[in-house]
C-alpha cells in the first residue's frame, strides 16, 4: 500500500474518509464535502440510528450521484479534544481494514482534528499513515493460489492535511517504525523449517546495512566461552546454535555516562519441541515463534540504526533449536553454566531460561551495560495470569520498571509488573545443583522462570518481559493483524527514545 500526503482538496476519485464528532457533529471538512454531495451526509446521519460519532464508529455511505467519489466513510472521532496520537493510529488501522472489506482501491483521508486536543493535525495526519501502514502487514508470501478478492484492494492511501509538508516529514521516523514491525512480524511468522539459528542470524546480519555491527558467535566460540546452558537446549538438533550480537553505537559520547551501551537480550528458540519432555502435538505449531524474543530485539536494533539514534546500544540473541534426539539433553541432566552455577535440568521444555541465563551472563559480562532489558515467549503461565492483552513484567529496578509501564501505555504495547521475591526464589534450589529449572509445581510459573533468570543477573538494573501471550495474536486488533504482532519493538523504541536520548 502506497502512502501520500496532500494538501487538502476533493478527490475525483476512490473513496472519501471525513471525521464526525460525537453526537454527530461535522468536521469542517465533512461539512464542506455535503456542501458539495448536496446534503448526503446530513441526510445519511438522519438515518443512521448507530452511528453518532463516538470513537471507532464507520458510517459507509455510498457515492453521492453529483460526485465522481466511489463512496464517502464517516469516521467518528469521539469528543472533539479527546483523540491523541494512538486514537488516530488506531483510526489509521481500523479505516484500512474497513476499506479493504469494502474493496476500495484508493482511498482520501480527511481527518480533522479539533483546537483543543492534545495533537497537532501535521502529526495526527503522520499517525494516521503509520496506523494504517501498521494494519495492512500481510504474510502471505506463501499462498500461492489467492483470488484477487482475497487480496487487499487498498493500494493508494492519501492523507489531506494543510501542511503535507510537514506532515510527510512527521512521518518518515514512523515509516522506519513500521519497517521494523515488519522485519519482526516476517521473521516471527516463517516456520521453522525457514528460520532457524543460522538463518536467522543471517537476517540479523543483514543490519550491517545501517551500520549495526553484527557478530555471529558459532558453537565453537560458544564452547570456548562456557555457554553450556544454552548449547545443552541446542544439541538435539541438527541445526547448530548460533549467538548474534549486534551494536548500535550512536551517542557520539566516547568515554561518557551514555558510552555504556542500553542492553537487550532475546530468546531465539526457533522451535520449541519441548525436547525429551516432548510437548503433546495440538497446538506444537505455534512454537515456531518461540523465537519472537530474539525478532524483537533485531527489529529494535533496525530501528534505532535507521533513525540514527543518539544513543548506544547492543542486543544480543541466543539462537537454537529444542529437539529430542539421541544428542538431546535429559531430564536431570547438570550442566554448568558461563555464569560458573550449576544448574539441574529437571525439564527440558523449560529451555528458554536455559538460553537467557548464558546470553544475559555473556552480555553484562562483556558490555557492563547501563540496563538489561530480556524479551522471552518464556512461560505459558503469564498467559494463564494476563491473557493476551499486556506482557509480563519483572524488574529489580522500580525506575526502570515504571518507565517501561509508561513507554507501553504510550504506543499502546502494555506490560504489567509482576513480583519477584526471596521466597519464590527458594523453589528453585536444586538438591543436586545450584539452581533447577523449574519450580515444584504449576504455581507462579512465570514468577519462577523470572527467578531462574535473575539468577544470571548481576547488580545492573534488569527487566524481564515475557511476551508468550502477545507476541503471536489470533485477533486482528486495529494497528496489530492476527498473527505475528512484534510486541516490544514500538515499546522498546519509545522507551529508548523517551528516557535515553536527551540528557
Ligand atoms: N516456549 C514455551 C512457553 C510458551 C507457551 C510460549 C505457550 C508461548 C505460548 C516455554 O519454553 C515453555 O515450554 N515453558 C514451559 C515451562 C514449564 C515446563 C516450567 C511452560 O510454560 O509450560
Ligand atoms: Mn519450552
Ligand atoms: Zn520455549
Amino acid at each position: 500500500m502506497k502512502i501520500s500526503f496532500t494538501e487538502p482538496e476533493l478527490p475525483r476519485c476512490g473513496a472519501v474518509v471525513v471525521g464526525v464528532w460525537e453526537g454527530k457533529v461535522l468536521t469542517p471538512a465533512a461539512r464542506r464535502l455535503d456542501e458539495a454531495a448536496a446534503g448526503a451526509i446530513t441526510r445519511a446521519l438522519a438515518a443512521a440510528s448507530r452511528f453518532s460519532g463516538k470513537k471507532d464508529e464507520l458510517l459507509p455511505i455510498i457515492g453521492p450521484a453529483n460526485l465522481s467519489v466511489s463512496r464517502i466513510v464517516l469516521a467518528g472521532l469521539g469528543k472533539p479534544e479527546s483523540p491523541d496520537s494512538r486514537s488516530f493510529q488506531q483510526l489509521g488501522g481500523n479505516l484500512v481494514a474497513h476499506l479493504n472489506g469494502a474493496g476500495e482501491e484508493e482511498a482520501t483521508l480527511m481527518i480533522d482534528v479539533a483546537e483543543g486536543a492534545s495533537i497537532g493535525a501535521t502529526d495526527a495526519a503522520a499517525e494516521l499513515a503509520f496506523g494504517a501502514q501498521l494494519r495492512s502487514y500481510r504474510f502471505d508470501k506463501y499462498k500461492t493460489k489467492q483470488k484477487p478478492e482475497q487480496k487487499p484492494s487498498l493500494n493508494r492511501l492519501t492523507v489531506a492535511t494543510s501542511g503535507a509538508k510537514g506532515a510527510k516529514r512527521a512521518y518518515q521516523p514512523l515509516e522506519k517504525a513500521a519497517e521494523a514491525v515488519f522485519l519482526t512480524r516476517d521473521l516471527v511468522s516463517e516456520p521453522a523449517n525457514v528460520i532457524y539459528p543460522e538463518t536467522l542470524a543471517a537476517e540479523a546480519a543483514r543490519l550491517a546495512e545501517l551500520g549495526v555491527d553484527v557478530e555471529i558467535l558459532d558453537e565453537h566460540k560458544m564452547r570456548d566461552l562456557g555457554m553450556n546452558a544454552l548449547l545443552a537446549v541446542g544439541q538435539g538438533s541438527a541445526r547448530p546454535p548460533r549467538v548474534v550480537v549486534m551494536q548500535w553505537n550512536g551517542a557520539n559520547d566516547s568515554g561518557g555516562a551514555r558510552s555504556q551501551p542500553l542492553a537487550f537480550v532475546g530468546k531465539g528458540v526457533t522451535f520449541d519441541t519441548g525436547g525429551i519432555s516432548i510437548k503433546p502435538a495440538a497446538g506444537m505449531g505455534d512454537m515456531k515463534w518461540d523465537m519472537a524474543g530474539s525478532a524483537v530485539v533485531i527489529g529494535l536494533m533496525r530501528l534505532l540504526a535507521a533513525r540514527n539514534a543518539p544513543v548506544n546500544a547492543v542486543g544480543v540473541v541466543g539462537l537454537v533449536e529444542n529437539m529430542p534426539s539421541g544428542t538431546a539433553q535429559r531430564p536431570g541432566d547438570i550442566v554448568t553454566s558461563m555464569s560458573g552455577q550449576t544448574i539441574e535440568v529437571l525439564n527440558t521444555d523449560a529451555e528458554g531460561r536455559l538460553v537467557l541465563a548464558d546470553a544475559l551472563w555473556y552480555c553484562q559480562d562483556r558490555f557492563k551495560p547501563r540496563l538489561m532489558i530480556d524479551l522471552a515467549t518464556l512461560t505459558g503461565a503469564v498467559i494463564v495470569a494476563l491473557g493476551h492483552h499486556q506482557a509480563g513484567l519483572f524488574s529489580n529496578n522500580d525506575q526502570l520498571a515504571e518507565r517501561l509501564v509508561e513507554a507501553g501505555k504510550a504506543v499502546g504495547e502494555q506490560v504489567w509488573r509482576l513480583p519477584l521475591a526471596e521466597s519464590y526464589d527458594r523453589e528453585i534450589d536444586s538438591d543436586a545443583a545450584d539452581v533447577k529449572n523449574i519450580g515444584g509445581g504449576r504455581a507462579a510459573g512465570s514468577i519462577i522462570g523470572a527467578q531462574f533468570v535473575q539468577r544470571f543477573v548481576n547488580e545492573v538494573p534488569w527487566a524481564h518481559l515475557d511476551i508468550a501471550g502477545t507476541a503471536w495474536s489470533t485477533k486482528d486488533a486495529p494497528t496489530v493483524p492476527k498473527g505475528a504482532t512484534a510486541f516490544g519493538v514500538r515499546l522498546l523504541d519509545r522507551f529508548v527514545s523517551n528516557y535515553y536520548e536527551k540528557d
